[in-house]
């Protein structure tokens, strides 16, 4: 069978930045180490007055076709994800087309354009419809651009307000890829949850401590799927594993939750349990609070061996090192994650060709999905590519003031017009409104 996966990826990051524990805890009056050390966020990025989902779309999907030399007619489906649409008809990848037809000779008429809701997991579903367009032999040769884009803004106030951020992933996924292939083997756990939602409203309703319970529920739900299809998982099988990474510190919980489960009755329970115990098991409580405290005990425990500690620093630690500088970028945070560890295998000359990786994404509402993907041999040309370095390094940094104004800028509710702190350059940029409330795009030089 031909590999199928993510041939090349690219990232746009908004051009604004805030300081989390800088600039935003003393305004809230909070301890800066509850960002740097408990949620694990140094910087938010955002969107300039100019900038907006499709902008930051269309950037990296322009970035991501000038590098691999490929015109209009080379891809064959544009796919948007996105939790920020402003519109509840017309598709953003519409839009996104209509920007790259400004910058190249030809057009995407052909090409089969869609949009993706389902919270955070809409990327990665986004990612999947294209993987069964190509498996299904309906892609005539050609590729897919899946782009995951979101302005990932709370209400002034609310507790999510300490995990903004924003910005777009483009991949190319195709037949033979460069980067990784997807596995056949997915895993699911979906509820109806009410954890987090956007009934026709911009910002959301969070119950955020639930919306943290709910992530680690159906997380668990869909490594036990996944494993009922692909087999036990080892941690030891793979080399990173990328969670959705609304915040740092929930990785750091889900990565607990699923070592202990995937070195249950294994050599490594056995190894661990000379320390500190075997894990708790639930048949051998007679009540539920007892059998959680064990297992909180357990954990403790766990989190201080050198075993856990090195595997941590090892396969997930890699994966936080971007989303600690941009904050959540609902659809596309896996694949920043993703992107994040694999730059630094590359940084650290690792030779990761054939290995696996354990994909876990997640939207609220909620559904969780596990699939493993392989490291094909161009990975290291790919990553290479990346700048998203200097991207981070050109933010400008937003005082308080200029946070308060350029949240007001994006605020649906408001109108309200400033300054843009940044010049665009070789980018495209909202221009305005058209006849029919549309938005305008221009690219400039
Ligand atoms: N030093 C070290 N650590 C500190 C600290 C300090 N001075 N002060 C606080 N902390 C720790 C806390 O102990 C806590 O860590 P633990 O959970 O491990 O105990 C962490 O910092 C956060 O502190 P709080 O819980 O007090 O923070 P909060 O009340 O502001 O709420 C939040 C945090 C619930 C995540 C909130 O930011 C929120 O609602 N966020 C939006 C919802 C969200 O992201 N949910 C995640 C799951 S849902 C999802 O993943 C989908 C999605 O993208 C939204």
């Amino acid at each position: 069978m031909t590999a199928v996966g993510i041939d090349a990826v690219e990232i746009w990051t908004g051009n604004l930045k805030l300081d989390l524990p800088g600039t935003f805890a003393p305004q809230k009056g909070e301890d800066p180490e509850k960002y740097t050390k408990g949620l694990g966020l140094n910087a938010s990025s955002f969107p300039d007055s100019y900038e907006d989902i499709v902008t930051m779309a269309a950037n990296a999907a322009h970035r991501l076709m000038e590098r691999k030399g490929l015109e209009p007619d080379d891809i064959g489906r544009i796919d948007v994800a996105t939790e920020s649409a402003f519109d509840n008809s017309k598709p953003v990848s519409t839009y996104v087309a209509g920007c790259l037809e400004q910058v190249y000779d030809g057009d995407f008429h052909h090409a089969n354009k869609g949009e993706r809701k389902f919270a955070c997991i809409a990327g990665t579903q986004s990612l999947d419809d294209a993987y069964n367009w190509i498996r299904a032999g309906r892609n005539r040769g050609r590729a897919a651009l899946v782009i995951a884009t979101d302005t990932a803004l709370y209400a002034r106030g609310d507790a999510g307000e300490a995990t903004q951020g924003a910005g777009a992933v483009a991949m190319l996924i195709d037949e033979d890829p460069n980067l990784v292939e997807l596995s056949t083997e997915q895993g699911y756990g979906s509820a109806d949850e009410t954890d987090f939602l956007k009934p026709n409203q911009q910002f959301p309703s969070v119950d955020g401590k639930r919306s943290v319970q709910v992530y680690l529920a159906r997380m668990r739900e869909a490594l036990e799927d996944f494993e009922s299809v692909a087999g036990d998982v080892h941690p030891d099988d793979v080399v990173f594993a990328p969670f959705h990474t609304p915040f740092p510190g929930m990785v750091r919980k889900a990565a607990m939750l699923a070592y202990r489960h995937v070195t249950r009755d294994t050599a490594v329970e056995d190894e661990l349990a000379e320390e500190i115990g075997r894990q708790p098991r639930a048949e051998a409580f007679d009540d539920d609070e007892a059998f959680r405290e064990a297992v909180r005990e357990y954990m403790d425990g766990l989190k201080r061996t050198e075993r856990y500690q090195e595997w941590y620093a090892e396969t997930i630690d890699p994966t936080l090192t971007i989303s600690r500088e941009v904050g959540n970028w609902y659809t596309g945070s896996v694949h920043v994650a993703r992107a994040s560890a694999l730059k630094y295998a590359l940084e650290e000359g690792r030779d990761l060709v054939g290995e696996t990786i354990l994909v876990g994404s997640y939207g609220s509402g909620a559904q969780a999905e596990i699939h493993a993907e392989t490291i094909r041999e161009g990975w290291e040309e790919e990553i290479g590519a990346l700048n998203v370095d200097e991207q981070l390094e050109d933010r400008y940094e937003m005082s308080w003031e200029d946070y308060e104004e350029i949240h007001d800028v994006h605020n649906h509710e408001m109108d309200v017009d400033v300054q843009e702190f940044t010049t665009p350059e070789s980018e495209f940029v909202f221009d305005g409104w058209g006849r029919m409330g549309e938005r305008k795009y221009r690219y400039v030089e």
